[in-house]
């Protein structure tokens, strides 16, 4: 079964069957109790920001109730329920951000937390104004730029630093718009104080801070996250690895991580080669210790390691259904409440290690930041102990893997692009070749296809038909999340896959001996994405708004991706969700976001679910998009 291009995820059905004989509860029980969803909520136009509520408002303006007792009307409504997704979907890239700088604050020479990408360092250093970045001793310009990079969270005046990254058409469009972020917390607390009872009203200027907001993550928070955590960890490089359930492997200890931040991840991944603990694991009866990866946390040890990914967020229940995976250990975001009681069905431990994200039900061990070693260590112990308690009539683990090429960082992928250049006489390690094939019309565009799973959806379906749509035409696709993770189930993060291509497409791959979607990491890592597309921007001396580039989030469901749709549309570009966000109940807003924002921003949100009509407007955007540019 392994390295077939799949249509989508083929082994959901088993392992649900397998889980009702094994009484345990998933996801599509609890859908199935929860019957309709409630229609106020999904139009997001029940209010309960004040106790004189819960107000739901009717969607319609000709009949039931109009206001909130406070006469807050539906626009106001929605508008307000918007942005507080909005500050939560920040709070939550830009707080793993801030994990990851203390981490690099505490970083030394002989200590866990090590600098092992100099040249980075120093790189960024420079970028930021700090004075001899290229000759300060290693750990002390690291301090140096953690505790810059501290200030970006709270500092009083200035806008973020990395948005002089951005061509200066973007800058001054961010300046004009009032939109461009200041310090990351003060732009979360501002606008849950614009949308406390009685502050603001206006929908117009809701969604304009809800922009401002989201860009304090997509060049703040998230683009901290990023470019400090190959600081720290090291650039991701083209690597091959597996995806798919089929990597958990039943001879082995197995454990799964899941969540979000690489501090946790990688300590574990140290742990895991202790010579030691892997002894302890045979003595146990296994062959060894197997780390698996799930959700954006597989994504960044794919990335950095080749550990391999079990799956994407609908898989986490899967993962332990298989009967195998002898730990669960999970840090932030994206992990269902529900894993503990899971866990219970099967003989896995849950370990939950984060203050931040404290899950009730099993264990918790605290990630320490001055002692992380010792938290990695006792998971593994935990693990590898639990071995003899596996129940063999339980353990069923899907023979279907994947083989995936992942490690597409901004540096790799100019690597790559090297290779479609003649050393001898061009420029290298530059992104024109990329502008080269898209000017030529070899390449018609590019799209970021990012996000989750979302029951809504059927799973992978969604990601799947638009990235075969769009490669079918000649745009290559970048990926991060969930997104990245179906198109390596599928195939389509293989060499292979070139032959889904189109006639263009498939000659780059080619020459640059890249698959003709690339895996860009994990959600922090859209910032990857942007900071590539602004190359691009630059280079041509055009605004991204120009390019032929358009955003996706198919089968979306957090508040992460409705900041990262807020701040990809005030960068430019055209955003097409496949699930609609909780804005149907007011027409005037969610004409403000597919409408009204494009005078601002030059792009816009688009509500579409087909993923075949997704494909067929993104392609009319990007080929209108090629008109303008007289390409
Ligand atoms: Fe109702 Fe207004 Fe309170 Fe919202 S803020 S719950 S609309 S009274
Ligand atoms: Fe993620």
């Amino acid at each position: 079964m392994s390295n077939e291009l799949l249509e989508f995820d083929v082994i959901a059905e088993a392992l649900i069957e397998k889980a009702q004989k094994d009484g345990a509860e998933t996801m599509w029980d609890r859908k199935a109790a929860l019957k309709t969803q409630c229609g106020f909520g999904e139009g997001g136009i029940c209010c309960r920001i004040c106790v004189m509520g819960p107000c739901r408002v009717s969607p319609s303006p000709d009949k039931g109730a109009q206001r909130g007792i406070c006469g807050a009307d539906r626009d106001t409504i929605v508008a307000r329920n918007f942005a507080r997704m909005c500050c939560g979907g920040t709070s939550a890239h830009s707080d793993h951000a801030r994990d990851i700088v203390h981490a690099m604050y505490h970083s030394s020479e002989d200590g866990p937390f090590k600098i092992r990408e100099e040249g980075k360092l120093r790189k960024i250093a420079a970028e930021w104004g700090i004075e001899e970045a290229d000759t300060k001793e290693t750990y002390a310009l690291a301090h140096e730029l953690a505790e810059m990079a501290l200030m970006e969270f709270g500092k009083p005046f200035g806008t973020q630093n990395f948005l002089k990254r951005a061509p200066k058409s973007r800058q001054e469009i961010w300046e004009r718009e009032n939109i461009a972020p200041r310090a990351i917390d003060q732009e979360v607390v501002t606008l849950m104080h614009s949308t406390h009872m009685g502050c603001a009203s206006d929908p117009e200027s809701i969604l304009r801070r809800s922009l401002r907001t989201s860009m304090s993550d997509g060049w703040g928070g998230s683009m901290i996250g990023t470019e400090f955590s190959d600081i720290m960890y090291g650039v991701p490089k083209e690597r091959a690895s597996e995806s798919n359930l089929g990597v958990i492997d039943p001879e082995q200890v197995n454990i799964m991580l899941h969540g979000h931040d690489p501090n946790l991840a990688e300590m574990i991944a140290v742990a895991s080669k202790n010579p030691e603990l892997i002894e302890m694991a045979k003595e146990q009866g296994a062959k060894g210790i197997n780390v698996v990866g799930m959700c954006c946390t597989g994504n960044e040890m794919t990335m950095r390691h080749g550990i391999k990914i079990a799956g994407n967020f609908y898989q986490q229940e899967m993962a332990i259904i298989t009967g195998a995976v002898e730990v669960a250990v999970v840090d932030v975001q994206c992990i269902f409440p529900a894993l503990p009681k899971l866990a219970k069905s099967y003989h896995t431990r849950f370990i939950s290690t984060s203050p931040k994200a404290k899950i009730a039900g099993d264990m918790y061990i605290e990630f320490n930041e001055e002692d992380p070693l010792s938290c990695a260590e006792e998971v593994i112990k935990t693990a590898v102990m639990n071995f003899k308690n596996r129940d063999a009539s339980k353990v069923d683990v899907p023979e279907l893997k994947a083989e995936t090429i992942v490690g597409y960082s901004v540096e790799t992928t100019i690597g790559a692009l090297d290779r479609v250049v003649n050393s001898q006489t061009d420029v290298t390690g530059t992104v024109k070749p990329l502008g080269d094939l898209v000017w030529a019309g070899v390449l018609r565009g590019a799209a970021g296809i990012v996000g989750c799973n979302n029951p809504k959806v059927e799973h992978d379906y969604a990601h799947i038909t638009l990235m075969k749509e769009l490669i079918k035409n000649d745009v290559i696709c970048v990926v991060t999340g969930c997104a990245a993770q179906a198109a390596a189930k599928a195939g389509l993060l293989k060499l292979e896959a070139k032959e889904l291509c189109g006639r263009g497409l498939k000659e780059a791959c080619e020459r640059a001996n890249i698959p003709p979607v690339l895996h860009m990491g994990s959600c922090v890592d859209i910032s990857r994405i942007l900071h590539l597309v602004t190359l691009v921007a630059n280079e041509r001396g055009v605004d991204i708004a120009e390019l032929p580039v358009v955003g996706a989030a198919p089968e979306y469901m957090s508040e992460k991706a409705v900041a990262i749709a807020s701040y990809v549309v005030s960068s430019g570009l055209n955003t097409y969700l496949g699930v609609m966000p909780y804005v149907s109940g007011s027409e005037n807003f969610m004409k403000l976001m597919t409408e009204g924002v494009k005078e601002w921003t030059g792009a816009a949100y688009v509500f579409e679910s087909d993923p075949i009509k997704a494909a067929e407007l993104i392609m009319a955007d990007i080929e209108d998009k090629r008109t303008k540019l007289g390409i």
